[in-house]
Parts: structure tokens; sequence; C-alpha cells
């Protein structure tokens, strides 16, 4: 799509609406120069999945149909703005649900033709990134020191990326040093509260009770990825590679500590309990934490404390290695795992000792949202660089 003069980037401030709907949330947000969040709307789809115990993505597909007009509008009447006050509408084209990021792809489109705007396409996982230094330059901070290291933690990956920015404030380079070879952080989150009968999606849920288990009750050991050199797109696991090496991963693995967490539910005969706590928590519709608390007994408090410490502690070390072996100068963690609050207070903790910045979203937009779709799109619309008519959904869809 093309622009005409009177469109040019930035002649509006960079106003552009966001339209999010990778997953479970349908997110619309209109951002002005990728700095200023004006509004900022998400219908959440959890609690129809939570009778699952995970995302459904046919449900997901047509919540969003449900969804994709109430909230775009509710987005421009909070916002105040018309279509024709936009500089450009930004979608997510992936990676996520082929039939979830289609509502959101076909909406936008049909929005910038006929409101006669440039589309651009947003990786969803650099939209995540963007949520930080969006709110970074909100508040006047200094750009963060390159080259950044990003740690992306949600439901759906766990990818560390080198990203950097070029002079003209355009254009951003991603290079990915880093994923998880199985689960992604956020799923085993979710599957571990799930084997102990606790709600989806399940973060939060240990987030809220890991407070009050000890969380050296169970020393679970991790399998780590030590860092190797990438063959044929593969890493070589356990092949120590020297720093700075070209093409060393910092991988991920969460499939070992999901199990060890099975085994031990099983070996203490805990399933019973997780059972009849599922039934009383399900009956009990919205349940708060201090009635999860009432109904975990000490054990399974300690099993929930010792995964999320050992949890945390793989994925600040794994990124402080990072850090150290690409020179990075400041790390930047997003993603709906980025909301737990051990995780943030360790990361500021152990980057402080290792005299590296690091910065969180505010909890907000921490999770999926489209501000931070929008936001990524704003040095896009200053480098004119516009999705093609024929774009489509791309569920793999990588980056760097
Ligand atoms: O970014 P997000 O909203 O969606 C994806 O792109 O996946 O992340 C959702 C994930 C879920 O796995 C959820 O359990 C996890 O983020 N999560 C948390 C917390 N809040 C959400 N994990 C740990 N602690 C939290 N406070
Ligand atoms: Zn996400």
């Amino acid at each position: 799509m093309t622009t005409s003069e009177s469109d040019r980037p930035g002649r509006r401030g960079g106003l552009i609406l966001g339209i999010e709907t990778s997953c479970d949330e349908t997110a619309a947000a209109v951002v002005r120069g990728g700095r200023d969040v004006i509004s900022n709307v998400v219908a959440s789809q959890i609690a129809l999945h939570a009778n699952y115990g995970g995302v459904v993505p046919e449900l997901a597909s047509r919540e969003h149909l449900r969804n994709i007009v109430p909230v775009v509008r509710a987005a421009m009447r909070e916002a105040n703005v018309r279509f024709e006050d936009l500089d450009a509408i930004a979608v997510t084209n992936g990676p996520g649900l082929a039939g979830a990021l289609l509502v959101g792809i076909l909406y936008a489109k049909a929005l910038a033709f006929g409101a006669g705007k440039p589309l651009i396409a947003v990786n969803h996982l650099e939209g995540h990134i963007h949520a930080v230094l969006l709110e970074a330059r909100h508040r006047g901070e200094e750009p963060m020191a390159m080259p950044l290291l990003a740690l992306v933690v949600s439901g759906g990956h766990t990818h560390l990326y080198l990203a950097e920015q070029g002079d003209d404030a355009a254009g951003w380079t991603y290079r990915n040093i880093g994923r998880t070879v199985d689960d992604a952080a956020g799923e085993a989150y979710d599957k571990v509260a799930k084997l102990l009968g606790l709600g989806y999606p399940g973060g939060p849920w240990i987030d809220a009770l890991a407070s009050y288990g000890n969380p050296h009750a169970v020393p679970f050991q991790f399998n780590v990825i030590k860092a190797g050199p990438v063959r044929d797109g593969q890493p070589a696991p356990n092949k120590k590679a020297p720093v700075n090496e070209e093409g060393v991963r910092f991988n991920f693995s969460f499939s070992g500590i999901k199990s060890a967490v099975l085994r031990y539910v099983q070996a203490h005969g805990m399933r019973e309990g997780a059972e009849a706590r599922h039934r009383a928590l399900s009956a009990l519709g919205a349940p708060s934490v201090s009635a999860a608390l009432e109904l975990c007994d000490g054990r399974t408090l300690d099993l929930i404390a010792s995964f999320q410490y050992a949890v945390v502690g793989v994925l600040i070390r794994q990124t402080l290695a990072a850090a150290e072996a690409y020179g990075a100068r400041s790390i930047v963690v997003s993603g709906g795992v980025a909301a737990n609050r051990e995780l943030r207070r360790r990361f500021q903790e152990e980057a402080g000792r290792a005299g590296l910045s690091v910065e969180f979203p505010s909890l907000a937009l921490s999770t999926d949202n489209a501000a931070m779709i929008a936001a990524a799109a704003w040095p896009r619309l200053l480098a004119g660089e516009f999705a093609a008519e024929d774009m489509g959904a791309t569920p793999q869809l990588k980056l760097g």
C-alpha cells in the first residue's frame, strides 16, 4: 500500500491504531509517536478458555469475530479520534493462531482500505519488546544503551533477542540468540498450576501463592542447555562455547521441570488433593487468592515456591550469561511471565550486581495488548515500511 503526500508519515505526530488478535485477547489501542498511549482496550477471553484449561483455537477465532468491532470502536472513542485522523493502522501478522490472527488482519485491511490509510504488519514478539521501549520513551528517559538484550517470556515464547536501533530511529534489527527447545516458561507455569488443581492461566496463581512456601524445599535441577554454536539452525547442546563466538546460543528447556513436578506429585500422593482443590476452586467461580491458599497444604505451597524459584533462576542465569557473552548493555524483559513479581525482584537485584540495567513493562503492557503493536509500528511508519496488499497470517513468523 502507498501513502499520498497528505498522509506522509508523522504528519499527525504518528497517530497509529494498533490491532492485536494473535491468541486469546482481542485488543486495540491508539498510540502517538510510539510514545503516548491515548487508548488501550483489551477484551480478554480468559474466562472462556479457563473451562478447558488452555486456549481452544476455534473458540478464540469466534470470540475475536464477536469482539473486534466493539473493541476497535472503544479504542477510537476513548482516544477521541476519527479514522481520518490516523497516520496508519498496524496489525499483528504472527506468530500466533492462524484463525485468530486472520480476524485482526482482515479487519485491519478493511479499515485501512476504507479510510485510505497505510497498513503496517507487526511481529507480535517485536511488539512485546516495544512495550518496554514505549513506556521508557513516555517517561522521557534516555534511549537504552545498545546493544539491548530482550527476553520475551510468555505462554508461547521464551526467546532471547539482541536488538539494535539504527541511527535514524527508523530501523530496528533483531537477532535471535536463544529460545526454548520445548515448552515456553508460561506454558510450564500453566501446566504445573493445572496439575496442582489451580486455575487457568496458572502464572498469576503460582505468583500469588509462591510467597507462602519454602523455595528451597524441593531442589529442582535444570538440565541447562549450555551455550553452544548453532549448526544447521539447531543448537548443539552441552558444548561449552567461547564467549563472543559468532552464533552462540542460550537456549531454555522447561519440559524437564514440568515432568519433575509430576513425579513429585505422584511420589508424594498429592494427586487426590489436587483434584479436590480443583473441584473446590471451580465451585467458587472466581476464587480469591486467600481461598486458594486455604485449599493448599504446606507441601503444595513448598512445591509451588520451589518450582517458581527454579524457573525464575534459570531465566535470569541464561539471560545474564547471554548479556555477558554478547556485550549487551541493557536488558528488557517482556511478555506475560514478565508480570511475575519474583522474576522482577530477582532480575533487578542480579542484573544490578552485574552492572546492567533491566526494564520491565507495566503490568498492563506485560500481557498481550495492542499498544505494543502500535508502538512497534512507529519506526516502520518512519521508514515507510508498509504491508503488501496480499499480506496474510504467518503463524510461525520468526523475529531476527
Ligand atoms: O504474553 P501473554 O499474555 O500471551 C502470550 O503471548 O502467550 O502471556 C500469557 C502467559 C501465560 O502462560 C500466563 O500463565 C503467564 O503469561 N503469566 C504469568 C504471570 N501472569 C501471566 N506467569 C508468571 N507470573 C505471572 N504473574
Ligand atoms: Zn504475547
